[in-house]
């Protein structure tokens, strides 16, 4: 019997724990901020955005949204993310991503404060990630951690391939399986024979954003399979990069798209800001 991961579910748990947290600090005086920069009009990260500002709402976070134009000049937008750094209401800062083409991602997320950088794509959280050390972890790859977690899925010597190679989700993801002791292969578009490979994985997380890119000739009978794109097809339906219908014949577990990996990457994120709000509170004395 193949085992639906419903992150939905799951994410209505964590979100309603984290809500009760947020009551007792702001009986501390500690009300918790998030920061949002969006620049630009990509549809897909202007719906997230509004996703991550619902979300806040709902758990009592405050959360400021900075909608920049296209055509916003990096030392401008450098000048803001330094104004919040700076802003001791403002607990965490997260940049949606991608950016502009005109914009040096790396110099950007540089600029972030590490102890606001709930999302952990700056170089000292992703360097403190690689050491065994880790302040502040991507969300998404947090969020699918968390799901093993609870189904009890072991990940120990297990041949784990991770399909993708992005800071938000592949390269953090695959640290973090090897920190649970898997054996970890990382793939990617130019990876030879990758069907050779995915056959051969116990634990397949995919991150690659291609619609059903996965197909069921692909995976290993009784894997554990993630899914961790979000692809809207030509008539508008929200899809996976797993070939669901058939792939879910074969696993032992499964995410769908939507309600799987998604729900949880927000409230991942809500989590962090927390966990944001706590250490300011802690380095401020
Ligand atoms: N774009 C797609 N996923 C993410 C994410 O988790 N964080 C940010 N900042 N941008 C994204």
């Amino acid at each position: 019997m193949t085992e639906i991961l419903d992150g939905k579910l799951l994410s209505f748990k964590i979100r309603e724990n984290i809500k009760k947290d947020v009551e007792v600090l702001k009986n501390r005086g500690i009300s918790p901020c998030l920061a949002v920069i969006v620049v630009g009009y990509n549809k897909a990260s202007l719906k997230y955005v509004s996703f991550k500002e619902k979300a806040c709402k709902e758990l009592g976070i405050e959360s400021m949204i900075f909608k920049l134009p296209e055509n916003t000049e990096e030392i401008n937008l450098i000048k803001l993310i330094e104004e919040l750094n700076n802003n001791q209401r403002i607990n965490g800062i997260l940049i949606q991503l991608p950016l502009p083409s005109h914009l040096d991602q790396n110099a950007i997320l540089e600029k972030i404060s590490p102890f606001k950088d709930v999302d952990g794509f700056t170089p000292y959280c992703l360097g403190r990630l690689l050491t065994d050390n880790p302040l502040f972890i991507p969300c998404t790859p947090k969020g699918v951690l968390k799901m093993f977690d609870e189904y009890k899925i072991a990940l120990e010597g297990k041949h784990a391939v991770v399909v993708g190679r992005s800071i938000i989700v592949g390269k953090p993801l695959s640290l973090l399986l090897l920190r649970k002791n898997a054996t970890v292969s990382i793939c990617h578009s130019r990876t030879r024979n990758l069907t050779e490979i995915t056959k051969k994985a116990d634990i397949l997380c995919v991150a690659i954003g291609k619609e059903r890119f996965i197909s069921a000739d692909m995976i290993k009978e009784g894997a554990v399979v993630i899914d961790i794109g979000i692809n809207v097809t030509d008539t508008g339906r929200v899809v996976g990069d797993i070939d669901f219908d058939e792939v879910k014949k074969k696993a032992s577990y499964i995410t769908p798209v939507p309600g799987g990996v998604g729900p949880m990457t927000i409230a991942m994120l809500m989590e962090n800001t927390v966990i944001a709000a706590k250490l300011q509170k802690e380095l401020s004395g």
